[in-house]
This record gives C-alpha cells, sequence and structure tokens, in this order.
C-alpha cells in the first residue's frame, strides 16, 4: 500500500520518544469532520454492538435502563466501515510508522463518548493494562476528537516521560466487579500536561503512556475517536499478572458470552 508522506520532523520525533506523547494539529481533513461526527452519532444512538458485548459503559455498571455515565465501542469500524475510509486513518499509519518502525500496522479502534453535562471522567491509567498480559507490546493510540477537546469538555492529560515506566497495578473504577474501566492504584499528576485539540486534531500515546481524561462538564458532546497501531506483539517469558480481571463479573462480558452461544 502505498502512504502519503507523513510529515513528522524529527524534532517530533525524538519528542515522542523522550515524552511519550504527541500533539498533531490536524489529522482529519476538515471536509471530513462533519461525516464523522453524524456515523459517530448514528451508532452511538443506535448502541451499535450491545448485544455482542461490544458497546458498554466504560465507566459504569453497565445496567440496560440506565443512561451510561461513559460510553464506548469497541471495533467502531467493523459497525461503520465509513470509518475506515478516512484519509485519518492512512495518515495515522503513515506518522506511526515513523515513530514505531515499518512493520507497525492497524490493529484496532474503540470510540468514547462523554455525553454533555454528565460523562464521566476516564480516570489515570495505562493502556496495556487491558491487553493481553503475556505480550511486550510497541504500540500507541491515535486520539482524535471530532469537536474542540478542551479541559472542560474532557481532552487527554499526559505524564511525560511515563511510557518508560513499568505497568503499574490497576483496579477497577470505583473497586467495583462489574465496571469494566480501569484506574491506577497510585499516581501523582502534579507534573501532567493538559492536551486541548481542535477538532480533527489528534495526540499519540505510547501504550504505556500514564493519561486521563476529565468528566464532560459542557453542554456538548465530546466525541473521541482512537486508533491503535503497534508493531508485532512478543510474546513475554515472564508473564505480566493482571489480576485486575481475575474477578471481573461484567454484564458485557455475559452479553458477549451469551452472544457466542447463540451463534453456535
Ligand atoms: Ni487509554
Amino acid at each position: 500500500m502505498s502512504l502519503p508522506k507523513s510529515n513528522l520532523t524529527p524534532e517530533e520525533i525524538a519528542f515522542f520518544h523522550r515524552e511519550g506523547y504527541l500533539v498533531i494539529d490536524r489529522l482529519l481533513e476538515e471536509s471530513e469532520l462533519a461525516f464523522a461526527r453524524e456515523v459517530y452519532d448514528r451508532i452511538f444512538e443506535a448502541r451499535t454492538g450491545r448485544e455482542e458485548g461490544n458497546e458498554f459503559d466504560l465507566a459504569g455498571a453497565d445496567e440496560d435502563e440506565k443512561p451510561a455515565a461513559l460510553p464506548q465501542i469497541l471495533s467502531p469500524a467493523r459497525y461503520a466501515p465509513e470509518f475506515e475510509t478516512l484519509k485519518a486513518r492512512e495518515r495515522a499509519l503513515a506518522i506511526t510508522r515513523q515513530l514505531l518502525g515499518e512493520d507497525a500496522f492497524f490493529s484496532g479502534d474503540h470510540a468514547i463518548l462523554k455525553p454533555a453535562g454528565y460523562g464521566a471522567e476516564t480516570p489515570w491509567h495505562q493502556d496495556e493494562a487491558y491487553w493481553d498480559e503475556a505480550s511486550h507490546y510497541n504500540a500507541v493510540s491515535v486520539w482524535i476528537p471530532f469537536q474542540e477537546a478542551t479541559q472542560e469538555n474532557g481532552c487527554l492529560h499526559f505524564i511525560p516521560g511515563s511510557h518508560l515506566w513499568e505497568l503499574k497495578p490497576h483496579h477497577p473504577i470505583g473497586n467495583d466487579p462489574r465496571v469494566h474501566g480501569l484506574e491506577v492504584d497510585e499516581v501523582d499528576p502534579s507534573g501532567a500536561v493538559v492536551c486541548p485539540l481542535k477538532a480533527g486534531g489528534a495526540t499519540i500515546h505510547h501504550s504505556r503512556t500514564m493519561h486521563y481524561a476529565g468528566p464532560n462538564r459542557t453542554q456538548g458532546v465530546r466525541r473521541a475517536y482512537i486508533m491503535v497501531f503497534q508493531t508485532p506483539a512478543r510474546k513475554l517469558e515472564q508473564p505480566h499478572d493482571f489480576y485486575w480481571w481475575k474477578s471481573r463479573t461484567t454484564t458485557r462480558e455475559k452479553r458477549a458470552q451469551a452472544y457466542k452461544e447463540k451463534q453456535g
């Protein structure tokens, strides 16, 4: 596949490797924004993927009758192939290859909505705490807001240099085993940087970078679309112990299980 020229400067590449994150002023074309928002709103409105366990409340107990505090859809491009046609996807891959190496590939996407006025915070965490405990990753998340992202509606915060830390112990948000979302046990956020973005801009962070997004205190929704890119993962001889997954009883898991059984 021929990719558009990526435009990271040597300084930007060095910044990413030193700080563990990077801000891109524009990744999504201005002309793609309205379309992207429309597709995004459509799948959240329909709670697309709920039956399979791919739509759920990241920050709450995910009960059917209650509005979700932090709705998430996993693999939205599976349900809305329009996302695959965004030029931002190719551009993000090209940029990622500059950061991680030529063997980097798209490994998945997700979408996190913070509803207007009450969308919950996304507590401090490292993305790898969600992944396979037996693998070593070299990966990034490319986080794109489909409207302006501000401190008031839930833009990302990063702890510079935290991509070089070990993976820290995590627990379910609020220590509630019904909640899918994770929170790091301990962190000192005093050195964190806040990264507001224009619509269609992006932040890129490493899979170990400690990050956070505040609650949505505004009257507009905060839409974020996230693409993950990685180089081939390596099996660890000494796997981590992600004990925080072992006592989970999420309704998302139950739906996923029931769906699998139905499919045979
Ligand atoms: Ni994250």
